[in-house]
C-alpha cells in the first residue's frame, strides 16, 4: 500500500529514487512522484496519476543535480488516483514536502481545523494534513526546528503512517517516522536512504536501520542516519538487521514476468526452507523462541491470516489438527478482529503472512497477545512488523516476492505450516519420531514434484482456451483440494479479472450448479486421494450440464481422462501434501488465462502486494 523512498547524499538523488519506485512499485502503481531539494532549500515536484514509468518519462525534462529527494508511488485509499492526489503533498508556502503510507484515521477534523486557520488543501487525500501540521508547528512551537516539528505534527495523528518529509528550512535533511507502516534505512558512505522496505535497499546496502514504532529518523547527507523516539530522546542502539539476499534475487533475470520467475522458483524455495530442519529429536524449529514447557502445553490455536495466506491456514488446520491432535480454529483476519476469542491459558496464535506487513493480520496478533496467547509469525519478511512483534517466527525464506499475486510464498508457507505442525506435535507426544522422519521424507520430495508439474506448462497453456470466451469460472474439491481450488480462483480472478468462484464440490449441487451451462469452465481439483470417488461424482454431475470441465488429476487416471476435456496432470503425492504440488498447476493456468487476456500479471488493477490499511 503505497511505496516511500528518500535519499540524501553525495550523489543525484533521481535515478536511486526512481529506480527505488520501480521496485516498490508491486506495494501500489496508480500514482507516483517526487520531490527534489536544492543545497539552498528550493524544492521541485514532479507527479502524476499512473505508474512510475510515466513519472520517470516527465522527469527526462528535468536537469536533476539536486542530491537529496523522496518519492512515492501511490494505491489510493481516499482521493481517486489522480495528479493532485499525487504525493508529494506541499504545505500551504510550499516549502514542507510530505510523502506517507498509511491511513490518517483523523484526517477530516484535522483539515476543517487547519482550514479554519486559513490553511488551503490542494488535495482530497488524508496525507496533505501532515505537511500543513508540519508548517504549522515550524512556524509556532517547533521555532524551525524541523525534528521537533515532525514530532508536534505527527502527535496530532491517529491511524497509520510512515512518512519521508523535506523543509526548505533545513536543506539536505529528510526527516522520516513511522507508527504502523514499515519503513527502514540506510547509512552509508554515499548518503542515507529510507524505503518502504528492504527490496529497494538491496543495491546499497546490506545492513539496515528498522525505524521502530513510534520512532523517528533524521537523514543527512553525510550518510548518518539519527534515530528518536516520538518525544525526540535519542534511542542508543537503533535496531538493525542485515539482508541476507542479494538484489538480483528482486530481479527478472530473463523471465517474461515476475510470476513466471516466481512460480518457477518453488521447488528452490522449499529446498531452502527444508535445509537443516530434520534433527536427532525431530523438527529443528530454534527461531521460535518459546519454551519446550510452553509448547508441550498448547492446548488450542488460532490461525489467523488473510488472503492466500488465509488459505494456506486453512490447510495447515488439517496438519495441526492431524499430526498434532491440538484444536484449530482458522479466521480471516479482517473479521477476527471484531470477532469474541475463546482463548485458554496455553493457546497458541499462528499469524501467516508473506509480507509480515499486513495491518488486519498484524491487529489481530495484538489482540491475541492481549489475551494472553503467545504469537508465531510464518512470514517471507525479514525483520518485518509480524517478525518483530511475535512471540517467535518461523521465516519461509522464499526470496523476495515481487509479482501481487503470491505464489512461492504459498507453497513455502504450507511447508512451513507442516514443519510446525510436525515440531508440535513431537513436543506433545502426539506422534512418533519415526513418523515425524517419514512425513518429512515425503516434504523433501516436493521440490522434485513441483518440477514435473512445472515441466507440463503446457498442459496449462492448453487449458487457459477453455477461458477464451468465458465470463466466469467455477472451481471445485474436496478435503485439502477445496482450499487448492479456493487458491486457483484467487490466482485467476486476481491477475485474469475473470469471475471464479470455489466451492467445496460436494456442496456445489446446493446452488452453484446452476451456474453451469453448455461450455461454462469448471476446474476440478481430483488428486488421487480418500475423497477421489466422491469427486469424480462431482465432475460427472457437471458434464452431465455441458461444462467444459479442466480436471486436476493424478497421472494414469483413466477415469478422471475419460471424464475431462483438459487434463492437468500431476505425479503421485502423499494426499497431505498434494496442497504444495497441485496449486502449481492453478498458478500456471491463471497465468496463461490472464496473459491470453492481455492482463499485466505482476501487477493487476486494484491490487498491492502489501496491504498496511484495515
Ligand atoms: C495473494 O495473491 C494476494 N495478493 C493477497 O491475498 C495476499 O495473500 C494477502 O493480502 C495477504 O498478504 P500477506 O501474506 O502479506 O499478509
Amino acid at each position: 500500500m503505497c511505496g516511500i523512498v528518500g535519499y540524501t547524499g553525495k550523489n543525484p538523488a533521481l535515478p536511486f529514487l526512481l529506480e527505488g519506485l520501480r521496485t516498490l512499485e508491486y506495494r501500489g502503481y496508480d500514482s507516483a512522484g517526487v520531490e527534489l531539494e536544492a543545497p539552498s532549500g528550493s524544492l521541485t515536484e514532479v507527479k502524476c496519476k499512473g505508474r512510475v514509468a510515466a513519472l520517470a518519462a516527465l522527469c527526462e525534462k528535468l536537469d536533476a543535480t539536486q542530491t537529496t529527494g523522496i518519492a512515492h508511488t501511490r494505491w489510493a485509499t481516499h482521493g481517486e488516483p489522480s495528479d493532485a492526489n499525487a504525493h508529494p503533498h506541499r504545505d500551504c508556502s510550499g516549502r514542507v514536502a510530505v510523502v506517507h503510507n498509511g491511513i490518517i484515521e483523523n484526517f477530516q477534523e484535522l483539515v476543517a481545523e487547519l482550514e479554519e486557520r486559513g490553511h488551503h488543501f490542494a488535495s482530497e487525500t488524508d496525507s496533505e494534513v501532515i505537511a500543513h501540521l508540519i508548517e504549522e508547528a515550524l512556524a509556532g512551537p517547533a521555532e524551525g526546528d524541523f525534528a521537533l516539528a515532525v514530532s508536534l505534527a505527527t502527535s496530532r495523528l491517529e491511524g497509520s503512517w510512515a512518512i519521508a518529509c523535506l523543509s526548505a528550512a533545513s536543506p539536505g535533511e529528510i526527516l522520516c517516522c513511522r507508527k504502523g507502516s514499515p519503513l527502514v534505512l540506510a547509512s552509508t558512505p554515499d548518503g542515507a536512504y529510507a524505503a518502504s522496505d528492504v527490496t529497494a535497499l538491496a543495491h546499497t546496502t546490506s545492513h539496515v536501520v528498522n525505524l521502530g514504532e513510534g520512532q523517528i529518523a533524521r537523514l543527512l547527507p553525510t550518510g548518518e542516519v539519527s534515530v528518536f523516539e516520538g518525544d525526540l530522546t535519542p534511542v542508543a542502539e537503533p535496531d538493525t538487521f542485515d539482508i541476507d539476499w542479494d538484489a538480483s534475487a528482486a530481479t527478472l533475470g530473463g523471465y517474461p514476468d515476475f510470476m513466471a520467475k516466481e512460480i518457477a522458483e518453488q521447488p528452490e524455495a522449499i529446498e531452502r526452507l527444508l535445509e537443516g530442519r530434520l534433527g536427532q529429536d525431530g523438527i529443528v524449529l530454534d527461531e521460535l523462541r518459546l519454551s519446550p514447557e510452553e509448547v508441550a502445553a498448547i492446548d488450542r490455536i488460532y490461525v489467523v491470516a488473510c488472503g492466500t495466506s488465509w488459505h494456506v491456514g486453512l490447510i495447515a488446520k488439517t496438519y495441526f489438527e492431524t499430526w498434532a491432535r491440538i484444536p484449530t480454529t482458522v479466521e480471516c483476519a479482517s473479521e477476527f478482529n471484531y470477532e469474541e476469542i475463546l482463548t485458554t491459558d496455553h493457546t497458541l496464535c499462528v499469524i501467516i503472512t508473506q509480507s509480515g506487513e499486513t495491518a488486519d493480520t498484524l491487529a489481530s496478533a495484538r489482540k491475541m497477545q492481549a489475551a494472553g496467547a503467545k504469537v508465531i509469525a510464518i512470514t517471507n519478511v525479514l525483520g518485518s512488523s509480524a517478525a518483530r512483534e511475535s512471540d517467535g517466527v518461523l521465516y519461509v525464506q522464499a526470496g523476495p516476492e515481487i509479482a501481487v499475486a503470491s505464489t512461492k510464498a504459498y507453497t513455502a508457507q504450507l511447508v512451513a505450516a507442516a514443519l510446525l505442525a510436525l515440531f508440535l506435535a513431537r513436543a506433545n507426544g502426539a506422534i512418533s519420531l519415526s513418523e515425524v522422519r517419514s512425513r518429512f521424507r515425503e516434504m523433501q520430495r516436493a521440490p522434485e514434484l513441483i518440477r514435473i508439474v512445472l515441466s507440463r506448462a503446457w498442459q496449462d497453456e492448453v487449458a487457459a482456451q477453455a477461458f477464451a470466451s468465458a465470463h466466469s469460472a467455477l472451481f471445485l474439491g474436496r478435503g485439502v483440494s477445496s482450499t487448492t481450488a479456493r487458491e486457483g480462483a484467487l490466482k485467476l480472478k486476481e491477475i485474469s479479472y475473470l469471475h471464479a468462484e470455489a466451492y467445496p464440490a460436494g456442496e456445489m449441487k446446493h446452488g452453484p450448479i446452476a451456474l453451469v451451462e453448455p461450455g461454462y469452465p469448471v476446474v476440478v481439483v481430483v488428486p488421487e486421494s480418500h475423497v477421489r470417488d466422491k469427486t469424480i461424482s462431482n465432475l460427472q454431475e457437471v458434464n452431465a450440464r455441458g461444462a467444459t470441465t479442466i480436471a486436476l488429476a493424478t497421472n494414469g487416471d483413466v477415469r478422471v481422462a475419460q471424464l475431462a476435456s483438459h487434463l492437468l496432470l500431476v505425479p503421485p503425492a502423499p494426499e497431505w501434501l498434494s496442497p504444495v504440488v497441485d496449486v502449481v498447476h492453478l498458478q500456471l493456468l491463471a497465468r496463461y488465462v490472464a496473459l491470453a487476456r492481455g492482463c499485466d500479471v505482476d501487477k493487476p488493477r486494484n491490487l498491492a502486494k502489501s496491504v498496511t490499511v484495515e
